[in-house]
């Protein structure tokens, strides 16, 4: 019989093939690298690219993390959009430094970012909020995320109230929906490579100026 440890051993990880990675051809700033290999990531159809680790610090600087979506990327930084009220939304007022991780199976490609989450301002907030679809905002507008649920029935007598709040209202913004801007300051592309000859490539920002360096794998 197989044990966890067989299981574990015989699942594959980084088998390749993967796309080139020229280092030399890298651009100057990071997120134009990473709209690149976002593309990339499209084109080979790698599930839910969007989708990355979003981790925090507690008030006693123990580690959190979970998984979202990012909303946007620019020459600014690295958006993603969450209740303010919600247990990242406290540690991240506490504590505004975090870091998003993306993993994209199949190219054997991650990218971590260390930097600052700051909130946007209301009217940039309230836009994602309204872009949302009806059930997501009904459930935001309850403002309850991370609180603790008595029971199912709870939730579903809340929804349907949230649900009436909109239908007669459609306009309606949950009023601790904030779009955050995580800026970078550092952003690592790791490249890996069938042979295990992996690269990694980090942007450091030093003085307003981006720098590159290679890092040992
Ligand atoms: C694929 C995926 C996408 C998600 N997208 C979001 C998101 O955009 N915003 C959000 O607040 N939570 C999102 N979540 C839920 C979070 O992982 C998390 O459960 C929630 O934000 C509460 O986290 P917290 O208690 O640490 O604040 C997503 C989860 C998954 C698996």
């Amino acid at each position: 019989m197989n044990t966890v440890r067989d299981l574990i051993r015989q699942s594959k990880t980084l088998t390749g093939p993967f796309p080139e990675f020229p280092i030399n051809e890298a651009p100057g700033l990071p997120h134009e690298l990473f709209l690149e290999w976002f593309q990339t990531a499209i084109d080979h159809a790698i599930p839910e690219p969007h989708s990355v680790a979003l981790s925090t610090i507690d008030e006693n600087g123990a580690p959190d993390a979970r998984v979202l979506i990012i909303k946007d990327v620019d020459q600014d930084g690295w958006y993603f959009a969450s209740s303010s009220l919600s247990k990242k939304g406290k540690q991240i007022e506490f504590n505004p430094n975090v870091a998003l991780t993306f993993y994209w199976p199949g190219v054997g490609r991650q990218v971590r970012i260390r930097g600052k989450a700051i909130k946007m301002d209301i009217d940039q907030s309230a836009n994602d909020f309204l872009k949302r679809g009806m059930m997501a905002r009904a459930i935001a507008l309850l403002e309850k995320q991370s609180s603790v649920l008595k029971d199912q029935l709870e939730f579903e007598e809340a929804l349907a109230e949230g649900i009436k709040r909109i239908k007669q209202k459609p306009d309606l913004v949950s009023p601790s929906w904030v779009l955050y801007r995580v800026m970078a300051k550092e952003v690592e592309f790791w490249q890996a490579d069938e042979e295990r000859k992996h690269i990694r490539l980090k942007y450091t920002l030093e003085h307003n100026m981006w720098l590159r360096e290679l890092l040992w794998p």
